[in-house]
């Protein structure tokens, strides 16, 4: 058997475990599977491909040169991967998510210009598709890159989360389209350097622009769909490089990272068509972070002596249990209050916190039972009946003006009703507004409080009252 031949089989090894871990990350009771799964089909697939190239480079110097790089560029990002692995903060876990897309994408333009320098000998038909190959690859990639620095700047905090409103950029964006498909005709009929150039110019800035004009709220779809273009990004490289397993594992990214997008945009009551467009269609949202009314603030001690007379008590957790690591406390508060008979639940948004199932893994990690974690609209018609909500860090996912003021820049997205419960606390450290940048009227609402301070800090101080 032939060393190719060997690592064909590997790769549809690695590629199988691929699928078996996207099936287990469907579920958090599978997620750890799927994971095992995944880093399994990773390390085959290096495997597999470090012992192709050292097959061979076997005798043959410029080969051999191809491994030591091989081998000096795993050692090295190796090195920065696990060091950067092992200090992330869960939130910074989505601006890292970012960044590393962006990656994908520089790699893919650069795989697709050494495509278009090293010389093929292909002719004909099949020389035609090897530069509409370089070309697509090259965009999509460009594109793919500055989108996710874009998106890397914006998630963490290093840029507005304002979309940027240029004049005409529906036009300019229809514009470097239609730009594209000439381009590439013209580079398939006559395929010079220069075209190669334009093309990817024209990416980056097509890329930078797309995500620059989405908003901070719409910016949850934004990450999951940079992470599909990275997937496709990654299968462009992969019929360059003639590598089936590059293939498959860019489509399998590309499409469920299409699907991810999709089914938030249906969460959040958002066109796909619109956010896959850079926010096209939408008009420049009116600025409403001003204050609305008086707010009531409670202590510790008061939301204490609410909770000791609740019957049903629902908590809904966002980006700012994230930020104060009060997954703990809180688990534990939740814990208090059932052993007491109290009927607790966890109401979670799709879209709470800064990547999909944020709050489920912080919940997970503090040992909550996934039977009393609900989605939102498993408990978004309970809230009538609920003694108090304990709002813990979330700010636009319980904003009323979402339901109510079709003039609001979050308009249309689904919320949780926490304001249809008898008490609302809400805990974080001022006034300010969520991501979205939006004033949220609830904490002016006659049966909400707010209970200023870092949430960690003050669910401990309830925990002491109670
Ligand atoms: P946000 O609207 O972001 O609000 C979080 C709140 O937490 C802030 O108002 C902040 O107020 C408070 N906070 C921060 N640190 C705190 C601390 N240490 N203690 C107590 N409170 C603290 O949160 P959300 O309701 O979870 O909504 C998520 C937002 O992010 C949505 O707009 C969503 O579209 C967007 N987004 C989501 C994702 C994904 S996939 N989930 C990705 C990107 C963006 P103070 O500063 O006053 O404390």
């Amino acid at each position: 058997m032939t060393a190719a031949s060997i690592a064909t089989a590997a790769y549809i090894v690695a590629a199988l475990l691929f699928i078996l871990s996207l099936h287990g990350l469907s579920k958090h009771e599978t997620a750890r599977g799927g994971v095992t799964y995944g880093i399994a089909g990773m390390t085959i697939a290096l495997l597999a491909t470090a012992w192709l190239t050292a097959e061979g480079a076997w005798g043959d110097p410029q080969a051999s040169l191809g491994l030591v790089l091989l081998v000096v560029a795993v050692v090295v990002g190796g090195t920065i991967g696990l060091w950067r692995a092992r200090v992330v903060e869960m939130t910074g876990m989505p601006e890292l998510i970012a960044l590393l897309h962006s990656f994908v994408g520089l790699a893919a333009v650069l795989v697709g210009w050494n495509g278009a320098l090293y010389d093929t000998g292909l002719t004909g038909a099949l020389a035609d598709i090897h530069h509409a190959e370089v070309f697509i690859g090259v965009f999509i990639g460009a594109v793919t890159f500055t989108g996710s620095i874009v998106a890397f700047l914006k998630l963490s905090a290093r840029m507005s989360s304002k979309p940027l409103m240029l004049p005409g950029k529906n036009a300019l964006n229809i514009g470097a389209l239609v730009a594209f498909v000439v381009l590439t005709v013209w580079y398939v009929i006559t395929p010079e350097l220069w075209l190669l150039v334009v093309v990817t110019v024209l990416a980056l800035a097509l890329g930078w622009h797309l995500v620059a004009s989405i908003g901070g709220g719409d910016m949850p779809v934004v990450v999951s769909m940079l992470n599909s273009y990275s997937g496709w990004a990654a299968a462009a490289a992969g019929f360059l490089l003639n590598n089936d397993l590059l293939i498959i594992t860019g489509a399998l990214v590309g499409s469920s990272g299409a699907y991810l997008s999709y089914i938030m945009c249906k969460a959040m009551n958002r066109s796909f068509i619109s956010v896959i467009a850079g926010g096209f269609g939408i008009e420049a949202p009116r600025s409403s972070d001003e204050q609305v009314g008086e707010h009531r603030e409670i202590d510790a001690a008061g939301v204490a002596e609410l909770l000791s007379a609740a019957s049903r008590v629902v908590i809904t957790p966002g980006y700012g249990m994230a930020v104060a690591q009060a997954q703990y406390p809180v688990a534990e508060l939740a814990s208090r209050l059932r052993e007491r008979g109290v009927d607790v639940q966890f109401g979670i948004h799709p879209v709470a916190g800064r990547l999909p199932g944020h709050m489920n893994v912080l919940l997970a990690e503090a040992k909550v039972p996934y039977d009393i974690v609900l989605e939102m609209d498993e408990v978004n018609d309970d809230f009538a009946d609920t003694s108090v909500v304990l709002v813990i860090g979330a700010n636009d996912t319980v904003n009323p003006s979402a339901a109510e003021d079709p003039t609001s820049p979050i308009a249309g997205m689904p919320v949780l009703r926490v304001w249809d419960a008898e008490n609302v606390v809400v805990f974080k450290r001022s006034m300010a507004s969520g991501y979205a940048g939006v004033q949220n009227p609830l904490f002016f609402r006659e049966n909400a409080a707010m209970l200023f301070g870092d949430a960690k800090e003050r669910v401990e101080d309830i925990l002491r009252a109670l």
